[in-house]
């Protein structure tokens, strides 16, 4: 028979055991999925393997002339150890077109996707487009830079020797001219040569196709 001393004793066991059991469970389960391999065998991630997601940036009638711009935002998806697998990063990045002929595309420096960093050429409904598509973050210090008039880059950031728009930072200073190139070491003759400040190089690349009338941005970097 059953008393109630025996009765209540497995009670407070059970409510003893019971929740160190959750807890243990919970952790388990959490340190195991850390263990538990991302990719499989054969799988493993590679340069040739895209993460990013393809994102049209917009399209040529956009860019009606000379120094139009447009800003946007990347998504930027890289390989993470981790039991997420991914990381995805936003981007500010802007598109500009500058004069054709400023920069000669076969001396711009070829990307991990084969396509010229941050600089494409199209012939569009009978006109000619040179296409710049660089990221916001400065190579100084990493602060977001903006696109200014000559006048404004003159008055507030110390650079009069320009006639026309440019990249211009607001933390040191820093002004890059989109329509020159530079040639950075370990990533070749790049857009947005820097004319003024303490940047080091030019403003980092996308990689981008031109597809009709669309820019279409597949890599940062
Ligand atoms: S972070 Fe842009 S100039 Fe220093």
């Amino acid at each position: 028979m059953i008393d109630r001393r025996s009765v209540l004793k497995g009670f407070v066991k059970n409510a003893t055991i019971l929740p160190i059991l959750a807890v243990v469970g919970g952790v388990g389960t959490a340190l195991l999925s850390y263990l538990k391999p991302t990719w499989k065998f054969g799988d493993l991630p590679s340069t040739e393997k895209p993460l990013n997601k393809d994102k049209v940036v917009g399209t040529l009638e956009e860019f009606a002339k000379d120094y139009d711009f447009k800003e946007f935002i990347f998504t930027q998806v890289t390989v993470e150890y981790s039991a997420r697998g991914r990381a995805a990063t936003d981007i500010l990045g802007y598109a500009v077109r500058i004069p054709n002929d400023s920069l000669k595309a076969a001396d711009v420096g070829v990307g991990p996707s084969g396509l010229r960093r941050g600089y494409g050429e199209t012939e569009y409904k009978g006109q000619k487009y040179s296409i710049v598509v660089v990221s916001r973050i400065c190579a100084h210090l990493g602060c977001i830079f903006e696109y200014h008039t000559p006048e404004q880059v003159c008055s507030g950031f110390n650079y009069c020797g320009g006639k026309t728009p440019m990249f211009s930072c607001p933390c040191h200073l820093s002004v890059y001219d989109p329509a020159q190139q530079q040639d950075v070491p370990g990533a070749g003759v790049l857009a947005g040569k820097v004319v003024s400040g303490p940047a080091p190089r030019t403003p980092f690349p996308f990689d981008f196709e031109i597809k009709g009338n669309q820019i279409v941005v597949k890599s940062y970097g």
